[in-house]
């Protein structure tokens, strides 16, 4: 349990360079006040360091990572934090960071992990009152635990999470306790019905067959914004007829990334009262072989009714967010779009593992929301340019569009198949392909694996946006 007050027990003191040299002198150690780095006094006393964060924002979502283990294994009952010389600023990863720590992830070992021992943390801030630093540790505690669902997601194996089950587990994790999240699924025949093409001939390969799901959270009832948060659920991403080579289908059971981030986004949203009306849709597929599966050279018919040219079965992702956004716009009356996906090797590598590749067709509006939203919290992410050579780069001789641009920026040429569908509306792509998992983690609260990316910024775009009268 973590919550504001003192205790005699123990205390913990964080301090910078120049209070580590006062306590040098009396200890004559060797404790410099560097951030993490902690000094043990006696039964009820340490200090830790905060000095040269390893980043100036993620550097205090590590240091409040670091300091929940460490306090953990102090092996007291009841720790005190003093957060005196924390800037308020850096409360909010400070806690994402400590929450983070005490979070469990999901394993599928026959026997449970031992859970560690649970201590009370009481946090002394005396530079807020009890209600503002409340809510900051309530904000770190539901994104953490929503990080961890988005990570416990993408961990999941293709066999045990197909799309009508990941489709009854979202049911399952937005029903609880009130938060006033409204849960709809199409099932293939309604997204035949519909004319959603393109979502249900990739789904279609597969015995495991697709579905929509679409989440509501209405926060401000007299608006008439809707923000549509629209993520890749390709539960498993074989390639289809264009195969992937065998060591790169291990980690298709992650291609469903941008859903667990959309599904723990607006969990955490509606955990927090936000006033703005948030949709998240969700297409959920496998790609697959199949006799019913598609191959390249079929044309067909998306829900825009844009036809589409097919060159390559493995460019999946652009095809289901395409008739998803669609439905956002037709359906669920989407006056912006956020699209969050594992879509393209390319962005890989062009970013790299810590770098969300970004595309936007309003730069000096919406993504200037977002890029304050992702910046506060020190999220990392570029945003591609594009021109008309690139637009080119996907007409098709035959339909409206294809599928597949030229030789090279296949990050950019993805993004722009998708923002054929945006109906001008302000969008924002998020190609998370590089940034949902993790080879060698960079800070100590992530881990090698799923990292939970998008969760984070979506939340905060969510809140940056109530303001613009959303
Ligand atoms: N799911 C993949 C993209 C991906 C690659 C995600 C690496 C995570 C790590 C996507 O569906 C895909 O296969 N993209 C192809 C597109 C190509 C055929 C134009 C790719 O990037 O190779
Ligand atoms: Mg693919
Ligand atoms: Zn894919």
């Amino acid at each position: 349990m973590v919550k504001i007050g003192t205790t005699e027990e123990f205390k913990v003191v964080f301090v910078d360079k120049e209070m580590a040299k006062s306590i040098n002198h009396k200890l004559k150690g060797k404790f410099e006040g560097k951030a993490s780095e902690n000094l043990v006094v006696n039964d009820s006393l340490a200090y830790v360091g905060i000095d040269e964060p390893s980043d100036e924002k993620l550097g205090y979502r590590e240091l409040g990572f670091n300091t929940a283990k460490f306090v953990k294994k102090l092996g007291v009952a009841a720790v005190e934090l003093d957060l005196t010389l924390i800037k308020e600023d850096d409360l909010p990863n400070f806690f994402l960071g400590l929450y983070l720590a005490l979070c469990v992830k999901k394993t599928y070992k026959s026997e449970e992990p031992k859970e560690e021992g649970k201590q009370d943390i009481f946090i002394n801030y005396k530079l807020l009152p009890d209600a503002e630093l409340a809510d900051y540790m309530e904000e770190g505690r539901i994104l953490a635990e929503n990080v961890m669902a988005a990570r416990n997601f993408v961990n999941a194996p293709s066999n045990l999470l197909y799309p009508e089950e990941f489709a009854r587990q979202i049911k399952s994790f937005v029903s609880g306790a009130g938060l006033g999240i409204e849960y709809k699924v199409l099932h293939q025949k309604e997204i035949v019905d519909k004319g959603m093409g393109l979502l249900n001939i990739v789904g279609d390969s597969s015995k495991n067959k697709p579905c929509l799901v679409v989440l509501s959270y209405n926060g401000a009832a007299g608006s008439d914004k809707v923000l549509a948060l629209v993520g890749k659920g390709v539960c498993m991403d074989t390639g289809g007829y264009c195969l992937k080579p065998g060591s790169s289908i291990y980690d298709m059971k992650g291609d469903m990334a941008g859903a667990a981030a959309v599904v723990s986004a607006i969990k955490a949203i509606a955990s927090r009262r936000l006033r703005l009306n948030v949709k998240a849709v969700i297409p959920i597929v496998e790609n697959r072989i199949s006799d019913a599966s598609f191959v390249p050279s079929d044309v067909i018919t998306s829900y825009s009714g844009k036809t589409v040219e097919i060159l390559n079965t493995d460019a999946e992702g652009r095809l289901i967010l395409a008739d998803a956004i669609s439905y956002a716009i037709k359906d669920e009356k989407a006056t912006h779009i956020v699209d969050i996906a594992t879509l393209t090797g390319a962005v890989v590598s062009m970013l790299g593992q810590t770098v969300t590749g970004i595309l936007s067709n309003d730069e000096n509006g919406f993504y200037k929301t977002f890029n304050e939203a992702s910046t506060r919290y020190g999220e990392r992410h570029l945003l591609l340019p594009y021109y008309k050579e690139h637009e080119k780069m996907i007409e098709s001789e035959l339909a409206d569009i294809k599928n597949l641009g030229d030789k090279f920026c296949g990050t950019i040429t993805a993004g722009l198949f998708i923002k054929a569908f945006t109906e001008d509306k302000p969008w924002i792509h998020m190609d998370i392909a590089g940034t949902s998992k993790m080879d060698s983690p960079v800070f100590s609260y992530e881990e090698k694996g799923p990292t939970g990316t998008g969760v984070v910024q979506l939340y905060s775009l969510a809140k940056l946006l109530i303001p613009f009268h959303f």
